[in-house]
């Protein structure tokens, strides 16, 4: 997945960089600068004192010392003063130039802090929602995965306006206190499904005897029930339905996308999605498989069939569901934005 929301210490993630929300004097603080700072040793400080600073919305990097990652890029947020002094730009252009770093310095991974939105602060919502556009942005032709650390619940302060709309929606549709557990469900079906089904042994000698069971297909009569079983499983194998594969491939034909704007709108690495040209049959998680729907930007109609070829359905017994359903129909096929209102409320994300 080339953008994650997660919740954790930078300091002890193995990644190629973590970037630290510095000052410009780059000689340490508070906050995550702080933080960093006594995880990585007084190395650390030794080089940031050669680089001479850096300047709000730079970026400059050094070695990670006793950190698990192997850099550290210090950039510069702005501090936040109403929102009129140019604070958008000069946040997105940390963020940005943090990513060029990084890609300079050849990183396969890079962590991020929230930058700006602790001492600096900057609104957390409107800091999120920099971020993510802003690391979006970079990812639709950059290979590189990118980690948001959110340090703590306290610090993920959820706008109101933002998810004010989804939360309405999983009131109102999640159904939670009355769903059976799925083993109740599992033995209610398997009860259901005997009751419809003849006692194997006295199957009946052919198809005629059996419609009122309909024989699940023509011309199998006069043939016993193993002949008559065995034929009709090759006339079904030859009359398989359209695959998961086969109906995203046709839709990405229909649409007239790229593969590659395809599987990076559904926030899915170029190998699983290789993975899935190569193997016909293969069968993807439900995440996989609704990043696809909304990468698509397929109707709920389309997206249930989609989900259907993979095995699924959407359900509302589950959250996730529920909100990525109220983006659908809302036609909102941000799949960022999914996945942050996914994260605001404690769901994996969409994606691979
Ligand atoms: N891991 C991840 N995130 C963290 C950690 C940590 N260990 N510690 C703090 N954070 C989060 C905070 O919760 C906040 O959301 O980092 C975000 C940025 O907060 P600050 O560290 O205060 O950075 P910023 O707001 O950019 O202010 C920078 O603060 O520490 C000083 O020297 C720094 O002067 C600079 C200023």
């Amino acid at each position: 997945m080339p953008l994650e929301i997660i919740r954790a210490d930078i300091t002890t993630l193995h990644v190629d960089a973590i970037v630290n929300a510095a000052n410009e004097t780059l000689l340490g603080g508070g906050g995550v600068d702080g933080a960093i700072h006594r995880a990585a040793g007084p190395q650390l400080l030794a080089e940031c004192r050669t680089l001479g600073g850096c300047k709000t919305g730079e970026a400059k990097l050094t070695r990670g010392y006793h950190l698990p990652a192997k850099y550290v890029i210090h950039t510069v947020g702005p501090v936040w003063q109403g929102g009129g002094c140019g604070e958008e730009a000069l946040l997105t252009a940390a963020y940005r130039n943090s990513l060029l770093l990084a890609e300079e310095h050849h990183c396969e991974s890079v962590a991020f802090p929230l930058i700006s939105a602790g001492v600096y602060g900057y609104p957390k919502a409107q800091a999120i929602r920099v971020a993510v556009n802003t690391i979006s942005a970079f990812l639709t032709d950059h290979e590189l995965r990118v980690l948001l650390v959110i340090f703590d619940r306290a610090a993920f302060q959820i706008s109101e306006q933002l998810f004010a709309g989804v939360q309405a929606y999983i009131d109102q549709h999640y159904v939670d206190a009355h769903t059976d557990d799925r083993s109740l469900q599992l033995r209610r079906m398997e009860r259901y499904a005997a009751a419809k089904r003849p006692a194997f042994d006295q199957a009946p000698s052919c198809c005629e005897e059996a419609a009122p069971y309909a024989a699940p297909f023509p011309g199998t009569c006069g043939q016993s029930a193993a002949e008559g079983s065995e034929s009709d499983l090759q006339h079904l194998l030859q009359q398989l339905d359209e695959g998961f594969a086969d109906m995203l491939f046709r839709k990405i034909d229909e649409k007239g996308m790229k593969d590659s704007d395809c599987y990076k709108r559904a926030n899915v690495d170029r190998k699983l999605f290789s993975k899935i040209r190569s193997n016909p049959q293969y069968r993807p998680s439900k995440a996989t498989a609704l990043a696809f729907a909304v990468a698509l930007e397929l109707s709920p109609e389309e997206t249930a069939e989609l989900l259907q070829k993979a095995g699924y359905a959407l359900s509302h017994a589950s959250k996730f569901d529920v909100i990525v359903e109220y983006f659908i129909l809302h036609r909102n096929y941000n799949i960022f934005e999914i996945n942050e209102a996914l994260f605001a409320f404690d769901q994996k994300l969409l994606g691979a």
